[in-house]
C-alpha cells in the first residue's frame, strides 16, 4: 500500500510540497486548507497531471474550515505549513504568537487522527513551532522535526556553486542552529568536491556567502513583496519526506529536540540528523571551534526567548 502524507496548508509551500511528492509517486497526498474550494481544486489539478507524469499517487484536497480533519486519518507523515507568511520588514519572530495558535490547533487535530505519524514543521518561526508541535502532540521526539537546515544549506550550496563556478553536485554545505538571522553556516564543514571552503576562497568571499545565506529567506521576501519562498522550501521538505518514507537514512540538517547534544537542553535547533523510517534516528555531533559554539549558543538564546514567551 502506498504511504499517506497529509500536507496542512495549501499555500505555495504546501501545494508545491504536495506536488513534488505526488509527481514523484512517493505517496498519496491529502492537501488541507481553511479556504473552501482552493485545496480541492489544486489537488484535482495535480491529480489530473498524474497520467502525464506517470505517477499513481492519489491527491485529494479538503477544506478544514469546519474543523473536520477526518480525511487525514491514518497518515504516515504530516507536513505542517499552515500559518501566516512573512511580509516585507517582518522578521520570522514577529509571526510568533499568530502562528502558535494555528500550529497548536492543527497539531491537536492531526495527532489525534494519525497517532503513528511523523510530523514535519515548516511554519515559522520554525524551531519554536516545531517545539510547539512536540509539546502539543505528546509524540516521541524522534517523530517531530522541523525543516530548515536543508533549505538553508541548499541556499549556501547554490551561492558557493555560483561563486566557484562548478556544479551544485560538487558542493556540500553545513548550516546549524535556529532558522533565523542567527543561524550558523559552517564554512569549515562546507566543501567543494571534498575541499574545505576556507582552502578555496578568500575570507571576505566566504563571509559574503555566509551573510547571504543567513538573509536568504528575507532576500526573497523583499523581492516578491507579497509572499515568501516556496520552490526551495518545498524541495527541502521533499528531500526529508523521501528519506523518511524510503528509510534512506540520509544525514540532513533538521530541527531536532536536543537533550544535552551540543551542550543544549530542552530546545529544538538545527543539527545534523539521520533521517529514516523512525524519523530522527540519530543526532550527529560534530566538533565545533569556540567561535562556532558561541554562535550556536547565541542562536539557541534567540530561540529560547521565544519559547519562554510561549511557555513551551
Ligand atoms: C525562508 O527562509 C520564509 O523561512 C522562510 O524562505
Amino acid at each position: 500500500m502506498r504511504k499517506k502524507v497529509t500536507v496542512v496548508g495549501g499555500g505555495f509551500v504546501g501545494s508545491t510540497t504536495a506536488q513534488r511528492i505526488a509527481d514523484a509517486g512517493l505517496a498519496d497526498v491529502v492537501l488541507t486548507d481553511i479556504l473552501e474550494g482552493a485545496p480541492t481544486g489544486k489537488a484535482l489539478d495535480m491529480l489530473e497531471a498524474m497520467p502525464i507524469l506517470r505517477s499513481d499517487s492519489h491527491v485529494t484536497g479538503i477544506s478544514t474550515k469546519d474543523g473536520d480533519y477526518s480525511a487525514t486519518a491514518g497518515s504516515d507523515l504530516v507536513v505542517i505549513t499552515a500559518g501566516f507568511p512573512r511580509k516585507p520588514g517582518m522578521s520570522r519572530d514577529d509571526l510568533l504568537k499568530a502562528n502558535y495558535a494555528v500550529v497548536k490547533e492543527v497539531t491537536e487535530k492531526v495527532a489525534r487522527l494519525s497517532p503513528e505519524a511523523i510530523i514535519i514543521l515548516v511554519t515559522n518561526p520554525l524551531d519554536v513551532m516545531t517545539q510547539t508541535a512536540y509539546r502539543v502532540s505528546g509524540f516521541s521526539k524522534n517523530r517531530v522535526l522541523g525543516m530548515a537546515g536543508v533549505l538553508d544549506s541548499a541556499r549556501m550550496r547554490a551561492f558557493i556553486a555560483m561563486e566557484v563556478g562548478v556544479s551544485v553536485e560538487n558542493i556540500h554545505a553545513f548550516v546549524l542552529g535556529g532558522h533565523g538571522d542567527d543561524m550558523v553556516p559552517l564554512p569549515r564543514y562546507s566543501t567543494v568536491a571534498g575541499i574545505p571552503l576556507p582552502d578555496l576562497l578568500p575570507k571576505e568571499r566566504i563571509d559574503a556567502i555566509v551573510e547571504r545565506t543567513r538573509k536568504g529567506g528575507g532576500e526573497i521576501v523583499n523581492l516578491m513583496k507579497t509572499g515568501s519562498a516556496y520552490y526551495a522550501p518545498s524541495a527541502a521538505v521533499y528531500e526529508m519526506v523521501d528519506s523518511i518514507l524510503r528509510d534512506r537514512k540520509k544525514i540532513l540538517p533538521c530541527a531536532a529536540f536536543l537533550e544535552g547534544e551540543y551542550g543544549l537542553h530542552d530546545i529544538y535547533m538545527g543539527v545534523p540528523v539521520v533521517l529514516g523510517s523512525n524519523g530522527v534516528e540519530k543526532i550527529i555531533e560534530i566538533k565545533l571551534t569556540d567561535a562556532e559554539r558561541a554562535a550556536l549558543e547565541k542562536s539557541a538564546a534567540s530561540v529560547r526567548e521565544m519559547t519562554k514567551v510561549l511557555a513551551i
